[in-house]
């Protein structure tokens, strides 16, 4: 039985929130409330989810601070808030944690999910918005009354095989553009397989991650063995000539243009060249703290694409 009994999540209708709650309700005995803190209850996705079981709470459209006093009202009787809020929202969730304070909530996880935050998140800037999070609920001031959990879990599995690094897969046509030689490892997760990893952390016991970081690893590959991988899985459909592409771009090309980028282009040499300098492996992983999370391997994921 888990000890946490009323699990809040922000940025529920995020694809790893929409699974979390979901997984959650699954065994919904467990818990006396599973809360789906949102700006439109009335989204198809908010809707879906409190009709299979959560409660939808609104909350302002803005996480500013003047928000924080309806936000400790949609926190009231919360343990704990599980914050999967996107880019917009990241900074604002300093707002959530003083919100979170004040209506005395037991531990807060951040929205992270990512690479190694102390160790990368003052060299790849589009990630250092988070790194004032970690620190403010790491302070003296917040940590006294309100614990912390910090999930990593490298590059998204579903993310990584886009047009963002440099993939374009449709049936029997793939063209893959390398960063680098391709040679340096990545770690990379299914959006799915965090939920889960996510949902034992809530239901175990809450000493295992009071004020933890803890890293989860689908499966780790070098971008040439993921071409590898993905060649093997293209369907050949008889009469029809599959293609296969591959290009690399070197790294003083990437960092000769990530000088002028800007926008969308400016974010993606920046993962693009994390990747090459080995900034998206993780050190090693918590995996067997919670072994009824058998994460996707990198093969089982690309058979889906085909
Ligand atoms: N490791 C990786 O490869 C990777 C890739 C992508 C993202 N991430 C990380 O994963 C986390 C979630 O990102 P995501 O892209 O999945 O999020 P997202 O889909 O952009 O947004 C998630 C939810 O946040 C809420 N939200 C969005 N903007 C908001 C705002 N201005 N104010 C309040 N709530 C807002 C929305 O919920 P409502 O509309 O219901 O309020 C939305 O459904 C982030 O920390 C992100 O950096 C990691």
């Amino acid at each position: 039985m888990s000890a946490f009994k009323n699990i809040a999540v922000v940025g529920g209708t995020s694809e790893i929130g929409q699974d979390l709650i979901k997984n959650l309700l699954a065994t919904k005995a467990e818990f006396d409330s599973i809360i789906l803190l949102t700006r439109d209850p009335d989204s198809v996705a908010s809707k879906a989810l409190t009709a299979a079981g959560a409660e939808a709470r609104k909350i302002p459209s803005e996480l500013s601070a003047a928000a924080i006093p309806a936000l400790v009202e949609a926190l009231k009787r919360v343990d704990v808030l599980v914050s999967i809020v996107g880019a917009q929202a990241l900074a604002d969730q300093v707002h959530l944690i003083h919100a979170s304070v004040q209506a005395g909530v037991k531990r807060f996880f951040p929205s992270e999910f990512g690479v190694d935050l102390d160790l990368q998140g003052s060299t790849i800037p589009f990630l250092g918005v988070k790194v004032p999070i970690r620190q403010l609920l790491r302070s003296e001031e917040i940590s006294s009354k309100l614990e912390h959990t910090f999930v990593e879990n490298g590059y998204f599995m579903d993310g990584f095989f886009s047009s963002f690094f440099g993939w374009e897969i449709s049936g029997t046509s793939v063209a893959v553009n390398i960063p680098g030689t391709g040679d340096v490892p990545v770690t990379v997760t299914l959006q799915s397989d965090v939920a889960r990893f996510l949902a034992e952390i809530l239901r175990a016991d809450p000493a295992i991650s009071r004020n933890k970081t803890l890293k989860f690893e689908g499966d780790r590959f070098t971008f040439n063995q993921a071409r590898e991988i993905v060649s093997k899985a293209v369907i050949h459909v008889p009469g029809v000539k599959s293609t296969f592409s591959t290009t690399f771009t070197a790294v003083d090309t990437l960092e000769k243009r990530f000088e002028t980028a800007e926008g969308y282009e400016r974010a993606q040499l920046q993962m693009l060249l994390a990747t090459v300098r080995g900034q998206g492996l993780l050190s090693h992983n918590h995996n067997k703290l919670f072994p009824n999370v058998k994460p996707t391997s990198a093969k089982e994921y690309i058979a889906t694409l085909f």
